[in-house]
């Protein structure tokens, strides 16, 4: 590991550095995590900045970024190892002759029939890594429990090779979208970060350096408006994604406002529900009209 973190400032200016700008406790669990070889939950709304946080880790400390993205129904051939049974199959049908079974088995699970999948690759790298485990709360409880060991003592065990302990020691990232509870025992072996949607001052920075020329009064009402938004009671509430996707389509429209006609052109991109969209036209729309400040 090229950059190994000497202060929370020094991640702060890292991850900075990598194009993130990491909010208050960001960089201060960030540096823990690294300094202590704890994995790190991050947990939050969709779009606030998780997955991203992994990539700028891992380009501020030059390691190389393994991701594992989690779904319903992964299971270990596709989080850690597989066998290749086509390499295997060959392997037996080079030796059929001669060989005795006892020779082709001890033969056919060596390392070289192995496919790495993420969770291995993190392991068995030379070189130390970001491993980002993405979308957790994907999963179900056993595939939580298949990885404590592996967060806990950064090891594998494979019945026909037996243990795998980890060479170098990763920076492991947990995010989930909070779509269910996660385990105790996961929790347990992890630092939390709790992301949320960022202070107006905060996702203002965000969005210049995402769309550095959009005016600064367009960007201030615009992260203005994008809070009046998520104060409604929708169903998906815009998340920093959309309001950098909205500073770019503003931004080639060549809007010098966010008045109400723009806003009704444009507000697809920040809201993508049927029934939100009605919501925030009648309670957004109207405000924009009459004039009234943002916020
Ligand atoms: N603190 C931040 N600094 C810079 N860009 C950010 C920040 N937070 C979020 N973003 C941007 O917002 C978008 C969504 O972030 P992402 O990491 O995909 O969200 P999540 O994984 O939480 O759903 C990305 O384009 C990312 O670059
Ligand atoms: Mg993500």
């Amino acid at each position: 590991m090229s950059a190994s973190p000497s202060s929370v400032q020094d991640v702060a200016a890292g991850l900075r550095a990598a194009g993130y700008l990491p909010g208050e406790s960001t960089a201060l669990v960030a540096y823990l995590a690294a300094r202590l070889g704890k994995p790190i939950l991050v947990e939050g709304p969709a779009g606030v900045g998780k997955t991203e946080l992994a990539k700028a880790l891992a380009t501020y400390t030059q390691r190389p970024l393994i991701r594992l993205q989690c779904y319903e129904g992964l299971d270990e051939a596709k989080a850690l190892y597989e066998w290749n049974y086509r390499k295997q199959l060959l392997r037996i049908q080079a030796e059929a002759e001669g060989a005795g079974w006892d020779r082709v088995q001890d033969d056919i699970f060596g390392p070289e029939f192995l496919l790495q999948r993420p969770l291995m690759a993190a392991i068995a790298a030379e070189e130390p890594v970001v491993l980002l485990i993405d979308e957790i709360d994907k999963t179900d409880q056993e595939f939580e429990a298949m990885l404590l060991e592996l967060l806990s003592d950064f090891q594998l065990s494979i019945p026909e090779l037996g243990r795998f302990e980890a060479r170098t020691r990763p920076i492991v990232l947990l995010t989930s979208n909070n779509s269910r509870e996660l385990t105790e025992a996961l929790k347990r072996r992890c630092l939390y970060l709790w992301l949320d949607y960022p202070s107006l001052e905060h996702e203002l920075e965000i969005v210049k350096l995402h769309a550095p020329e959009l005016s600064d009064t367009v960007a201030q009402k615009l992260v203005e408006v994008i809070a009046m938004v998520r104060e409604l009671d929708l169903k998906k509430p815009p998340s920093i994604a959309e309001s950098i996707d909205w500073a770019r389509a503003l931004l080639l429209l060549g809007a010098s406002d966010i008045d109400a006609r723009t806003f009704r052109d444009t507000m697809s991109v920040i809201v993508k529900h049927r029934t939100d969209l009605d919501v925030v036209a009648e309670r957004v729309g109207v405000k924009l009209a009459d004039g009234a400040p943002a916020a």
